[in-house]
């Protein structure tokens, strides 16, 4: 069993200026858009919004803490395997988030084998999964967020792809002017986010996180991830697997006047490839009780509501953008969702 970590309380300290953590935040992390998004689709699920949200993944747990900010019912699970970015969020995030982080739980531990109470939503936000290089490994996180699911509960696992990310990359942003977790103003600084390594044999993608601070310091490597690049068939086909009843795809749209992405994610059957895509693949955990195979001669048993008929879903018509297919040319400069 995971440890459990206590909430010491403890004054926030200076220094977040250059803390990676705290530009990782700043540059990368979107968590009140990826909140949204969820809410959004639980909602088209459901008719209302959820409560329980576990962060998988979550290192500093932006997003886990956001959540519960957001309401006073609303509370979180944060898991983790690295002990340092969990006593991070103890000593910055939790002082941040005053009453709220009694309802912020963090968890020491593996994804695929925590063992905590079911959860409406789970979340495994900035390709974090893509850790898992072997199919069998993939399979047995998601066959673990199902079981950490209530029933209908959803994981949110997003995903990229496109014609170039499987090449060589370098994308350059500068970040505005913000604040970090407790306060610290953050001056504008340079990201870069690099593909080094694709080796289309076994889809292994090596990346890094660069930063460069406004007084010229470079952070070099500040962050790098060993990844399998999954395809989106691949990853729905482990979720049906393991045993999530429904498995939808949400593709970000294009704005064209903008020349941008447009940050809105809408539930797709197709789209046509460019260069740079971002998507959030939704597995939807079964309603009910998976029935057995009857044996021969018996009767298949029915749970309790089986009968009941399903809930009508709203049938949703093709937006103008998956009739016209989305440009080639396309910015990757959507905030967040690069890595992590
Ligand atoms: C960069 S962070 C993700 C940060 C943040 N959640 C986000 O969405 O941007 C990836 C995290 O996954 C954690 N991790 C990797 N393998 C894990 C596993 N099997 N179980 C739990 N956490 C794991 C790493 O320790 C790391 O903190």
């Amino acid at each position: 069993m995971p440890a459990k970590l206590r909430h010491p309380r403890r004054a926030p300290t200076a220094g977040l200026e250059r803390d990676p953590w705290a530009l990782y935040e700043a540059a990368v992390q979107g968590v009140d858009h990826d909140l949204d998004l969820m809410e959004r689709v639980y909602r088209r699920h459901h008719g209302a919004s959820f409560t329980l949200l576990r962060e998988d993944f979550c290192a500093t747990a932006h997003l886990a803490g956001a959540w519960v900010l957001r309401r006073p019912a609303n509370r979180a699970w944060g898991v983790d395997l690295d002990p340092r970015p969990l006593a991070w969020c103890r000593r910055h995030r939790l002082p941040a988030l005053r009453d709220a982080a009694r309802r912020l739980r963090l968890v020491r531990g593996d994804v695929r084998t925590v063992r905590l109470p079911r959860a409406d939503a789970i979340a495994a936000q900035n390709f974090s999964y893509w850790v898992f290089h072997a199919r069998d490994d993939l399979l047995d996180y998601f066959r673990a967020a199902r079981r950490g699911l209530r029933p209908g509960g959803l994981l949110f696992a997003n995903a990229f792809g496109g014609t170039e990310a499987m090449g060589a990359l370098i994308e350059r942003r500068r970040i505005r002017a913000s604040n970090a977790v407790d306060g610290t103003p953050l001056e504008p600084f340079h990201y870069t986010w690099e593909h080094v390594s694709f080796n289309p044999i076994d889809h292994r993608l090596r990346c890094d996180i660069h930063f460069r601070l406004a007084d010229g310091t470079r952070m070099r490597r500040a962050f790098h991830y060993d990844w399998r690049l999954w395809t989106l068939p691949e990853i729905q086909e482990a979720m049906r697997e393991a045993g999530f009843a429904e498995v939808e795809v949400y593709v970000e749209g294009w704005d064209e006047k903008r020349g941008e992405t447009d940050g809105i994610f809408r539930l797709r059957r197709r789209f046509e490839n460019q260069e740079g895509w971002l998507a959030q693949v939704v597995g939807v955990a079964p309603r009910r009780r998976p029935a057995r195979s009857p044996r021969p001669g018996e009767r298949r048993a029915s749970w309790p509501g089986a009968a009941r008929p399903a809930r009508p879903r709203p049938r949703r018509r093709p937006s103008a953008g998956a009739t016209r297919g989305l440009p080639r040319r396309r910015a990757r400069t959507s905030r967040a969702r690069r890595p992590a």
